[in-house]
């Protein structure tokens, strides 16, 4: 196979993005894959500015596209749950494979959908129905494969965590964040769906039937919205040591699965209570593996985009290539692994924080910026202590801007051989990771 044809539905946010991803991933994805992927076809009412999609041919009805015979892929980003839904079975009947970043289809058809696709032999796939980015579907799927679930907690609505996160760092007033919501695309087309919990309640109900391996039933999730929340609560959380974050939780117990959605306190010292703005979290609990923890961008146009790319892979490995490759075990096609070299310590770039013990002098600070300056070293923040009683030196602390480590370790040869640095310069590499 020279290529996987994918016909993508829908030129919105997740739609846009993924069409972008595609094509400046191209090179990339192909040396995953082992062949090309594709856009043979999108169907849009409207034009993305945000999205050029060239000569793709464009047309304006969804189901002229999944029927056409020249797509392998269709990928449903059109959203809602009755155009959808007739678009997907369409699909599923013309033997087509579905990618679908549709929380409510999958929560609420799923069930039907999944048993379509079972007698049709094709794949439907949906790691961006959950959390945006976050691989959590996989992650529990497969990555979790060996654990009896006991429970999990997330953050799943990047919209509803972003006002929250909002209101209490900043403030700011509920309806005034929801329309920064919108206008960044985080929300739903109607935003209750976000607030009100039921966007997350989608969520939480696939979580919980790939975590406990139950049907959907999104019908049976207790939901419980965040526009009741006053400032005077979250004040008074805080104050108790406590953030209130709006929480999906699922629990097997002896008598049954918890389902539910709603407002909680949690200690503020918990990884999932410093979780802000519109990023989403979950926490899996499994008997073997005990807790663990998936973060990253719950929303937006190409973390949503990125889990949608990655279904078309998953499905392109099992439509091009030999079983016995479908995942290859670095991840690449074994002759696509690329020669590129590893560089050594010294040509690698890093902020640095260093530590110098100096002399109480006039002039130490202005020798030490000198040696850093001649270097090209920027210097980002500078604090001294006060004098140690016992011998007299000032610990002098900086942190430095990004820069080749060659040069650090030539300033720090410099700054070890004056007169008034004693002993040796104390370095740590540090990384913002943003
Ligand atoms: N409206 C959703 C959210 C988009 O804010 O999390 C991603 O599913």
């Amino acid at each position: 196979m020279n290529s996987v044809k994918v016909g993508i539905c829908g030129l919105g946010t997740v739609g846009g993005g993924t069409f972008n991803v595609l094509k400046r991933n191209a090179e990339e994805i192909a040396r995953r894959v082992g062949c090309s992927i594709e856009v043979a076809q999108v169907a849009a009412r409207d034009t993305n500015p945000k999205c050029d999609t060239g000569a793709t041919p464009i047309t304006a009805d969804v189901f002229e596209l999944v029927s056409n015979p020249d797509i392998d892929v269709v990928v449903e980003l059109i959203g809602g749950d009755t155009i959808a839904r007739e678009l997907v079975l369409k699909a599923i009947d013309n033997g087509k494979h579905v990618v679908t970043a549709n929380k409510a289809l999958i929560a609420v058809h799923g069930n039907e959908i999944f048993a379509r696709a079972r007698e049709k032999g094709v794949i439907v796939a949906y790691e961006a129905a959950v959390a945006g980015g976050i691989p959590v579907i996989k992650a529990i799927r497969e990555g979790l494969a060996g654990n009896r679930i006991n429970w999990l907690a997330g953050i799943i609505n990047g919209t509803g965590n972003f006002i929250l996160t909002e209101m209490r760092e900043k403030g700011r007033a509920f309806g005034d964040v929801l329309k920064e919501a919108q206008d960044l695309g985080y929300a739903e087309a109607d935003p209750t769906f976000d607030v009100e919990g039921i966007d997350a309640a989608h969520k939480l109900t696939i979580l919980a039937s790939i975590a406990f391996g139950i049907p959907l039933q999104f019908d049976k999730a207790y939901t419980e919205g965040i526009t009741q929340l006053t400032t005077a609560d979250v004040n008074y959380a805080e104050a108790l040591g406590y953030r209130i974050k709006h929480l999906g939780v699922a629990r097997r117990t002896g008598r049954g699965i918890e389902l539910r959605v709603h407002p909680t306190l949690i200690p503020a010292d918990r990884l999932l209570a410093n979780v802000n703005g519109v990023m989403n979290a979950v926490m899996v609990n499994g008997d073997a593996v005990g807790s663990t923890l998936y973060y990253g961008a719950g929303a937006g146009m190409e973390p949503t985009a990125s889990a949608v790319v990655a279904d078309l892979v998953d499905v392109a490995h099992a439509l091009a290539t030999s079983p016995e490759y479908r995942v290859p075990a670095l991840g690449f096609q074994d002759a696509a692994l690329s020669a590129h070299p590893i560089l050594p310590i010294a040509d690698c770039e890093s902020a640095y924080y260093l530590r110098i013990q100096a002399k109480d002098r006039p002039g130490v600070l202005a020798q030490v910026a000198s040696i850093l300056s001649e270097r090209g070293i920027n210097i980002e923040s500078i604090m001294q202590k006060e004098a140690e009683e016992q011998d007299g030196l000032v610990p002098m602390i900086l942190v430095t801007h990004r820069v080749q480590e060659q040069r650090i370790d030539d300033a720090i040869s410099a700054l070890e051989a004056l007169a008034d640095i004693s002993g040796n310069v104390v370095r740590i590499r540090v990384e913002q990771l943003n």
